[in-house]
C-alpha cells in the first residue's frame, strides 16, 4: 500500500473564501487540530496578502512541528521574500510558487506572452530555491492550458529546483477523463517521469473528490484539500472525502494516508465553531444526516447489520456521542470528565467561565449535550476582550406596533447609560439600541440564527457581520432566548471591532518605533 501525501490548504484557499476568514489565534488553533489530524503539508496562508496572512504563516511555521508548513506566493521577488520570511521559523518550511499556464489567464491576466512566461518561470522558481529546499510549483488553470506548453512549463519548473509539481483544476472545469490524460501526458515525459506531481482540483461543477481521486489511481503523490471542502466560490475537495475513500476502497486505489480518520469530524467542528460556517446536513461524512437512517426499512436493516447500510461506522471518523449526559444537577468534575471525553483540553484560566455558562444553560434547558457544549466553548475561548458586556435589555414586540427595544451594558464592568431606539422588528430595534448605548457606528451586513439541537428548548446561536467604514467585524452570541442570543452576537461583533482596531494601531505604532 502506497502512502498519498495529504496537503491541506484550509488556512489559505479556504480562508480566503468569503465568511471563512479567521484571526491569527484561530488559524493556530486550527493548525494544531490539523497536525494532530495527521496532515502532511499545511498551507498557513499567502503572506504577500496582507500583514495579517504574514503574521498568521509566522505563527503557524513557528509552532508545528511535523507537517511541513507552506507559504504561497506568486512568481515574483516580492512574494518570494514574504512567504521565505513567512516560513523561516519552521521546522519544514516550503514555499509555494505558482503561475497561471492557460492562454486565457495569459492574455487578460498576466499581459504575457508563452516566452515571458517560460522566463520568469527559469528565473524565480531558481530565486525560491536558492533561498528554500523545498518548493512547489504550480500551474493555475493548468486544466485549461494547452498541454504541449503545460509540459514546457513543468519541464522548465522541474529544472529550475522545483521538488514537487501542482496541476490544479482552478476553475473546477475538468472531468477525471481529463486528469487521466494530463497525468499519462506529463508522466510520458522522460525528464517528468518520476517527478513528484500533486493535484488541486475547485468543485465548481461538484467534481473536485472525483478529478483528485482519479488522479490518485494514476498514483500522484500528493493531493491538495481543505477540511469540510471549503475554498473559492464552490471549495476545494473535501479532505474527509478524499481520505475515507482510500479507506473504505482500499484494493481499489491502493493508497492510503497518514490520516487519523478518528480526528475527521473533531477538526470539522473545530473549523465550524471558528467560522461559524455550518457544514450542509447531507453533506458526505461530516453532514449531520451522514449517518442518520430515517426510513423504516433501512432502521430495521441497520438493526440487524450494520453493514447493510453503513459502508463505514461513525465511530471510524470520530463520530462517537460520549456516554456522560449532563443536567442541571451534573457537578464540575463530570462536567470536566464530559470535556475530556469530547477531546477538549480547556485552560484552567478559561474553566471557571464555561463551567458557569453551563450551570446557567442547564438551568434553562433539560438536557445539555455535546452540541451545547461546543457552542459555549466558542464564545469562552474567544480571544476578543469583553469590552462591552449585556447587563439587561427590554424588547417589545407585535405585529401592531414598531418593536422597540432598550439595552443597558456595562462597559469595563461600568453601567452605561441606557440605548432605546425602535425597529421593524426587535432585532433591528435592538441593534440600534446597543449603537446608541456604545456610541459605535456599525451597520449589519450578515445575520444568520441557527438552532444548536433540536428540541422546543434549543439554544440559538446567531453569527453577526457588522461593517464599520470599509471594515467587516464578525460577531457570535448563543443563547435559549434567540433575542439574547442576538444581542450578545451584535455586542461581541462591536467588541472585535474595538480589539481589531485597537490592535491595529497598535502594529502601526509597533511599526513606526521600527
Ligand atoms: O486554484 C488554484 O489554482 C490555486 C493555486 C494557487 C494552487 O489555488
Ligand atoms: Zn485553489
Amino acid at each position: 500500500m502506497r502512502y498519498l501525501k495529504i496537503f491541506d490548504s484550509t488556512l489559505r484557499d479556504g480562508e480566503q473564501a468569503p465568511g471563512f476568514s479567521m484571526s491569527v489565534n484561530e488559524k493556530l488553533r486550527m493548525a494544531a487540530s490539523l497536525e494532530k489530524l495527521g496532515v502532511d503539508v499545511i498551507e498557513a496562508g499567502f503572506p504577500a496578502a496582507s500583514p495579517g496572512d504574514l503574521e498568521s504563516v509566522r505563527a503557524i511555521a513557528a509552532a508545528t512541528n511535523k507537517a511541513v508548513v507552506a507559504a504561497l506566493a506568486r512568481l515574483n521577488k516580492n512574494d518570494i521574500d514574504l512567504a521565505h520570511d513567512a516560513i523561516a521559523g519552521s521546522a519544514k518550511g516550503r514555499i509555494h510558487v505558482f503561475i497561471a499556464t492557460s492562454d486565457i489567464h495569459l492574455k487578460y491576466k498576466l499581459h504575457m506572452t508563452r516566452e515571458e512566461l517560460l522566463a520568469a518561470v527559469r528565473e524565480y522558481v531558481a530565486y525560491a530555491a536558492s533561498k528554500c529546499a523545498d518548493i512547489e510549483f504550480s500551474a493555475e488553470d493548468a486544466t485549461r492550458s494547452d498541454l504541449d506548453f503545460l509540459i514546457e512549463v513543468l519541464k522548465t519548473a522541474r529544472q529550475a529546483g522545483a521538488g514537487i509539481l501542482n496541476i490544479p483544476d482552478t476553475v473546477g472545469y475538468a472531468v477525471p477523463e481529463d486528469m487521466r490524460r494530463i497525468i499519462k501526458a506529463v508522466r510520458s515525459v522522460p525528464e517528468l517521469k518520476d517527478v513528484p506531481l500533486s493535484v488541486h482540483c475547485h468543485n465548481d461543477l461538484g467534481m473536485a473528490v472525483a478529478n483528485s481521486l482519479a488522479a490518485v489511481k494514476l498514483g500522484v503523490d500528493q493531493v491538495e484539500c481543505t477540511c469540510n471542502g471549503i475554498g473559492e466560490r464552490a471549495g476545494n475537495a473535501a479532505l474527509e472525502e478524499i481520505v475515507m475513500n482510500l479507506k473504505v476502497r482500499p484494493a481499489y486505489y491502493g493508497a492510503d494516508t497518514h490520516i487519523d480518520t478518528t480526528r475527521i469530524m473533531k477538526t470539522s467542528r473545530l473549523l465550524t465553531m471558528l467560522t461559524g460556517v455550518k457544514v450542509q446536513p447531507n453533506k458526505a461524512i461530516i453532514g449531520d444526516n451522514a449517518f442518520a437512517h430515517e426510513a423504516g426499512i433501512h432502521q430495521h436493516g441497520i438493526l440487524e447489520n450494520r453493514e447493510t447500510y453503513e459502508i463505514m461506522t461513525p465511530e471510524s471518523v470520530g463520530r462517537t456521542e460520549s456516554q456522560i449526559v449532563l443536567g442541571k444537577h451534573s457537578g464540575r468534575h463530570a462536567f470536566e470528565e464530559k470535556l475530556l471525553s469530547m477531546g477538549y483540553n480547556v485552560p484552567p484560566e478559561r474553566l471557571d467561565a464555561l463551567f458557569a455558562d453551563f450551570k446557567t444553560l442547564a438551568d434553562k434547558k433539560k438536557t445539555v449535550d455535546d452540541k451545547d457544549i461546543e457552542a459555549l466553548l466558542k464564545n469562552v475561548m474567544s480571544e476578543i476582550p469583553e469590552t462591552f458586556k449585556l447587563d439587561r435589555y427590554i424588547i417589545n414586540s407585535s405585529n401592531m406596533l414598531s418593536s422597540t427595544c432598550s439595552v443597558r451594558l456595562l462597559k469595563h464592568g461600568k453601567k452605561t447609560p441606557e440605548g432605546s431606539s425602535m425597529g421593524v422588528g426587535p432585532i433591528e430595534a435592538a441593534f440600534n439600541a446597543i449603537n446608541i448605548a456604545t456610541g459605535v457606528k456599525a451597520t449589519l451586513s450578515e445575520y444568520r440564527i441557527e438552532a444548536v439541537t433540536g428540541g422546543i428548548d434549543a439554544q440559538g446561536a446567531v453569527s453577526v457581520r457588522i461593517k464599520a467604514g470599509d471594515n467587516a467585524y464578525k460577531g457570535y452570541g448563543v443563547d435559549p432566548n434567540i433575542f439574547e442570543a442576538s444581542v450578545k452576537a451584535y455586542i461581541n461583533a462591536i467588541n472585535n471591532m474595538l480589539y481589531q482596531t485597537a490592535k491595529h494601531s497598535d502594529d502601526t505604532e509597533n511599526t513606526k518605533d521600527e
